[in-house]
Parts: C-alpha cells; structure tokens; sequence
C-alpha cells in the first residue's frame, strides 16, 4: 500500500485557540460594524483573514533570531539577506522595507508619476493604491480566463500578452514599467507560467521597457510551474525561482507571505539606476539602507525563510494542504476559484447568495454568515475591496467577488480545514434564506475595506 502524504514538519511549540457561542458572535461582529477587520482576533477560532506575517517560524529562523546583527549600519544580518536575495533571484542591489507596501511606496516614488500608466496582471490592493495616488493608473492586463471561476486551466494568474501589446502600442511614453503579480493574489492565489514570463519580457523588450515583479508569491508560484509546465518538472524551485527572475529587472517583495517572517520586505534589482533612484527614498520613509525598517534579527529570519521555502518538500506541504481545503468544498458542491489557488481558496460569493444584491455586497455577507457560524475570519476580496473608481467615485462592481479563505503557513492542520469546510457547508445548506446583505455607513476615500462600517440590511 502507498503511504499516505504527510507534513514535512513537525510541530514543537503551539498557540491555544478558543471557540465561541452564537450569541457572543453577534455581539461582537455587531460591535465591529460587520467588518471582520474590527474584530479582536481573541474573538476568532480559525484565522483565515491573511496568509500575509500569519506563518510559523522554524526552529532554524528562531536560532537566527538570536544571531541578529543590530549595528545601525553595515549589520552583518543585512550581508546575509543581501547573499540570500542576490544567490536566488540574480539581482545584485536590494533595499529592505519593513513590508511589501513599502518597498512598493519606495520604489514607486521615484519610478510613477502623474499621467502614468502601470499595466499589470491584477495588481494587488496596496499596489493599486500606491499607483492611484500618485494620480496614475494601474490598468489590469489578467487574461479574461480569470473571471470564469468554473474555468479549469493551469495558469490563470497570466498577463494577456495581447492586452500588453494593446496599451503599449497606444500609450508606450506614459509606461514606466510592466508589473507581473506572482503569484496573482486577486485572481486567486493562480500563478503565471513560465512561458507568460517570457512573452512578457519579449514585449517589454521591443518597447524597451523594464519588467517589475510584485514577488510575495514567488515560490508558490515556482512550485506550480514545476507541478504544471512541462519541462520543469526535474528542476529544483531554486532554479525554477532563478529562471524566473531572470525574465525581470526588479521585484518588490512582501517577505511575509514566501518567507514566511511576520514582518519584512525588500526591493531588489540589477539596475544601479533603479537602486540610485529608490535609495533615498528608503532613507526617507523606512531607515537607513542596511536596515529599511527591520531589525537585524528579522533580516536573518528573512534570509532562513526564504533559503527554506524555496525548497519543495515545504511548498509541497504547504499548497497541498490549500488544495485538501478544496477537495472538501468540491465534496459539498460550494464553488470557488478553479483551480485551488497557491495560497488561499477564494469563494465565489455571488454563485452562492444568489439571493443578495451585488450593491448588498455577496462576499462581504458571506464573510460574516462565515464568522457568524463558526468563529472563522475569512475576507472579502470583492466590492468593498475593489474601492470607488477614482473618477466617478462610484463601486466598481466589474471584478469578482470572492471570499477569501487565506491559509498561513504551516499553522493549522487538516483538521481545522475540515472544520472550515463544514462551516462553509453549514451557511451553503442555508443560501436560499440569506436574501439580504450588507450596507455601508462610512468608508475611507481609499483602501476602505481595512476601517469600512457596515449594518445589516
Ligand atoms: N503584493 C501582493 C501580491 C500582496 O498580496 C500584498 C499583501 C502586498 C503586495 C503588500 O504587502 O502587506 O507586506 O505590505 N497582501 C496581504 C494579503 C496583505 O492579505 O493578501 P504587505
């Protein structure tokens, strides 16, 4: 008989978490405004809010912990993420930031500019919102394949090559780079192929643009380029991550999602000019450049993680463990993102409370039927997120609106997932009586799903 699959980890320390009643959920999502966000986490059972600094640290990461250079400037801990980061991803200059955000802010105030235009496979919330600030436009080049959750297909995290072509063609002097998102969180944790690289790094090249990766998921994204394209399956994640990098000039990364630290992030790129541009914008906002916002201690946990998880057996556990979760759902008939995403499974709120209108928000309902059922903190990756558009200022109800369920890294087990999954089953049985959602009594201008207030209707 074929042994079954297992963790390639075993656990040595653990975090007590606490159920709830009914009644005591009501009260506390009702003190929250409806908003999952509000939420004191001692009040949630299963924390599925983000994948993003939520991770379990190894007993090796702990140990560099104690290691931690804490000089002001030239601390040996940054040497060794800088060692770390160049030996992975080829690039020779890197800025850390305290998180992704960061680097995006650092970097993007020196490359965006009023009346530019960033093209770019779903750039991710913060992303959007450091282009729509500087008065620019973030214009989503996602294949349409992407929209179609029943769609069964490997990478639909891809960038239309076509739609690339199109706004350049049109607009090439207002494009200060090209964003890839690897993995692509909003389209649901899918990845972008290799062979999407390339065509991507062709296109640029003939306009003579520069590539930028928001990497916070690069390895998952290496992980399923090694399970899904052909050609890759006898190469390692570390030469799947270096080929990878090689088709870009630079990267953001939130370190909290692949290397698995609870806060931290870089900018990396083989530009000098790139480098000479940001520096002093980090110096600015973040501290000086051998640190960037992080201690010495969290550069050396950094550096252990993302040496960890670009090794396979830790990305095997990891992304088989999202797809259990969704082989559950499978099993109850609930739909959501096909295939299961790298990261998260993303729930498609508006096949299941049909009943609920999209200006009644169905995934940021569906959200709270979750909390309310079972103590389970999902998020609304939908409506609320997609924020007003920024001329109009009315809803942008032309993307998805999904749920969110992000998994952190090497936390809970399958028995949690179970629990997730007949929760989930628990509100679905029920989706013919939810007929009425949400509504907003305040909002911020921008990024509003983080403080947004809502009442039921
Ligand atoms: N880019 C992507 C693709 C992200 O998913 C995130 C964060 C960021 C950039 C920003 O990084 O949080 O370190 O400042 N995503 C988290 C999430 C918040 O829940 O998906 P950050």
């Amino acid at each position: 008989m074929e042994l079954p699959f297992a963790e390639s980890w075993k656990i040595k320390m653990v975090e007590p978490i606490h159920k709830s009643t009914r009644e005591q959920r009501e009260q506390w999502l009702k003190d929250a405004h409806y908003n999952v966000f509000q939420l004191p986490a001692v009040q949630v059972y299963i924390d599925l809010i983000t994948d993003s600094g939520t991770g379990a640290m190894s007993d090796r990461q702990w140990a560099g912990m104690m290691l931690g250079d804490e000089s002001y400037a030239g601390a040996t801990s940054f040497f060794k993420l800088k060692d770390t980061i160049t030996r992975l991803t080829g690039f020779e200059y890197v800025i850390p930031t305290h998180q992704g955000r960061a680097a995006e802010n650092v970097l993007f105030s020196y490359l965006v500019h009023e009346g530019d235009i960033v093209p770019g496979n779903s750039h991710f919330d913060t992303t959007k919102g450091h282009i729509e600030a500087r008065h620019a436009t973030a214009w989503d080049i996602t294949v349409d394949e992407a929209r179609d959750t029943q769609l069964e297909i490997p990478f639909k995290g891809n960038a239309d090559p076509r739609k690339l072509e199109a706004v350049l063609a049109e607009h090439a002097d207002r494009v200060p780079f090209i964003l890839v998102t690897i993995t692509n969180n909003t389209a649901g944790g899918q990845p972008v192929s290799m062979q999407n690289l390339r065509e991507v790094r062709a296109i640029a090249d003939r306009y003579g643009k520069r590539v930028l990766f928001d990497s916070a998921r690069f390895a998952e994204n290496a992980y399923f380029i090694k399970t899904r394209e052909a050609g890759y399956a006898d190469k390692t994640i570390k030469e799947i991550a270096r080929e990878m990098f090689s088709y870009a000039d630079g990267m953001t990364m939130s370190a909290k999602k692949d290397a698995i630290v609870n806060m931290g992030g870089f900018i990396a790129t083989r530009h000098r000019d790139w480098y000479e541009g940001a520096k002093g914008f980090c110096v600015q906002y973040e501290g000086y450049l051998t640190y960037g916002g992080m201690n010495g201690r969290d550069m050396n946990a950094l550096a252990i993680g993302l040496n960890e998880n670009t090794e396979f057996d830790n990305l095997d556990t990891r992304i088989r463990q999202v797809a259990y979760l969704g082989h559950r759902l499978d099993e109850f008939g609930i739909p959501y993102q096909r295939p299961a995403g790298g990261h998260a499974i993303f729930i498609d709120a508006t096949k299941v409370l049909t009943h609920v209108p999209k200006e009644e928000f169905p995934a940021q309902t569906l959200t709270v039927e979750l909390y309310l059922e079972a103590g389970i903190r999902g998020c609304e990756i939908g409506y609320i997120l997609a924020d007003r558009d920024p001329v109009t200022r009315e809803n942008r109800f032309g993307g998805l609106d999904l749920l969110r369920l992000a998994i952190p890294r090497r936390v809970y087990t399958n028995n949690h997932m179970d629990v997730v999954a007949v929760a989930l089953k628990n509100v679905f049985d029920r989706r013919e009586q939810i007929t009425h959602g949400v509504r907003i009594t305040w909002e911020a201008p921008i990024m509003r799903h983080f403080t947004v207030q809502l009442e039921r209707v």
